[in-house]
């Protein structure tokens, strides 16, 4: 019996009727990598990459295994679109040998870029591309194309090289799918010599292995986005009650995800202190404007009612299922402070959350530097020295505060 050489035990496939890698149902264990594979279409493509490799296809079967090793295993990790496409790009344009790579999703009559890469990223998203272009054919066909004649070429749309001041000499692109829909198409772009045959037949599977992780972060992105659209919506709402505190949640959530930045929180815990710094005065809705707009002194009783605030903006998202604990946290903690002089349960220290901590002073700092009905805004170096002293005095950590300066110190010089 002859084991192949090649990315067998991705599938658990069988030579012969002997298993020559390891599969349980879903997850697949690699040089100690534990990765999923995307379902069973993605087995399918396995197998069938294994079955090119045992047919005599030319690929460099070490090579190869190892970029998709690595891609598969990228793919099943926590990533957000923009990674995400930029490592596709990259190695399908090391694997084929290319300058650079696009991928377009298909919208209803014509594709849209999605990204690119070089001098073109950033400049052609907002170009539509007709299905009369060589994207447009790849899709139509269904099938992976080469096109090496393209200065001839009356089908190239040149719209985009133009916009990206990018030359395309060749292209080999291929459709994306998801099981039996097509999505959109990958195209990778100059290869000195011209793409082959051989190319066209790794762009397509590629394409087949990147699609349903491809959708499916494509589609959590715009949730995301617009998800954030309505919570921002809701807070301007709030702020407009009251005109001096108009962009304040919009100040205070930048503020906090740049002090959460430098305290090396990830991504996905810098998108919940956002959401969550954007919310954190939600509960507000609750108090009468009579108090909430009072310009003078609080009496203890409109102070005892405001300060409610922070539970009333606990309740309301609790409500909302993709809050968790920690975003929570922030609405209901945001006044609390370190030696318990805060509300509205008096924690102390590190029983305030960390987004309750952040936030907390990121609220200070904007509410002192932005004008308000009772007073002028402030210097950022004059609401500085005021948080200092309370640093001092034990109500915020230094570590945070140090963070602040940093923060409103590069925010002020941009
Ligand atoms: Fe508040």
């Amino acid at each position: 019996m002859r084991v192949v050489e090649a990315p067998t035990w991705l599938c658990g496939y069988r030579y012969n009727g002997v298993l020559v890698g390891r599969m349980s149902k879903n997850k697949v264990n690699y040089k100690n990598i534990e990765f999923y594979v995307l379902g069973d279409y993605s087995y399918s493509f396995l197998k069938k990459l294994a079955d090119m490799v045992q047919q005599g296809v030319r690929i460099n079967p070490a090579d190869f295994r190892d970029q998709v090793v690595y891609i598969a295993a990228k793919l099943n990790s926590n990533l957000r679109l923009n990674e995400l496409l930029k490592d596709i790009q990259q190695e399908i344009c090391t694997i084929v040998n290319a300058q650079a790579a696009s991928i377009l999703m298909y919208e209803s009559d014509h594709l849209r870029f999605l990204v690119t890469v070089g001098k073109a990223s950033g400049k052609i998203e907002s170009i539509p591309v007709p299905m009369e272009s060589i994207a447009g054919k790849i899709f139509l066909e269904g099938r992976a194309l080469v096109f090496n004649d393209l200065e001839t070429n009356p089908v190239h749309f040149k719209g985009v090289d133009k916009a990206a001041k990018f030359k395309t000499e060749n292209i080999v692109g291929s459709p994306i799918w998801v099981e039996d829909q097509k999505i959109g198409v990958i195209e990778v772009l100059n290869k000195d010599g011209g793409f082959t045959q051989e190319d066209a037949e790794i762009v397509e599977l590629f394409a087949k292995l990147i699609g349903r992780k491809l959708l499916s972060t494509w589609r959590y992105e715009k949730f995301s986005e617009s998800f954030k659209k309505i919570l921002l919506a809701i807070a301007t709402a709030i702020d407009k009650r009251d005109n001096y505190t108009h962009q304040h949640s919009k100040n205070v959530a930048r503020i906090s995800v740049e002090i959460g930045r430098r305290m090396g929180l990830n991504q996905q815990e810098l998108e919940k202190l956002e959401f969550s710094a954007i919310l954190h005065d939600v509960g507000k809705i609750g108090i009468p404007d009579s108090i909430l707009l009072k310009p003078g002194k609080l009496t203890d009783e409109e102070y005892r009612i405001i300060k409610n605030h922070t539970v009333y903006g606990a309740e309301i998202l609790s409500q909302v299922k993709y809050v968790d604990q920690a975003i929570l946290s922030g609405a209901l903690e945001h006044h609390e402070r370190l030696d318990g002089s805060g509300y509205p349960n008096g924690k102390k220290g590190e029983e305030i959350s960390l987004f309750g901590r952040i936030i907390g002073i990121a609220d200070v700092y904007d509410a002192l530097s932005s004008k308000r009905t009772y007073k002028e805004a402030w210097d950022y170096s004059e609401v500085l020295k005021i948080i200092e002293s309370d640093v001092e005095k034990g109500k915020f950590s230094m570590d945070i505060f140090e963070k602040l300066i940093e923060t409103v110190k590069e925010l002020s010089e941009n």
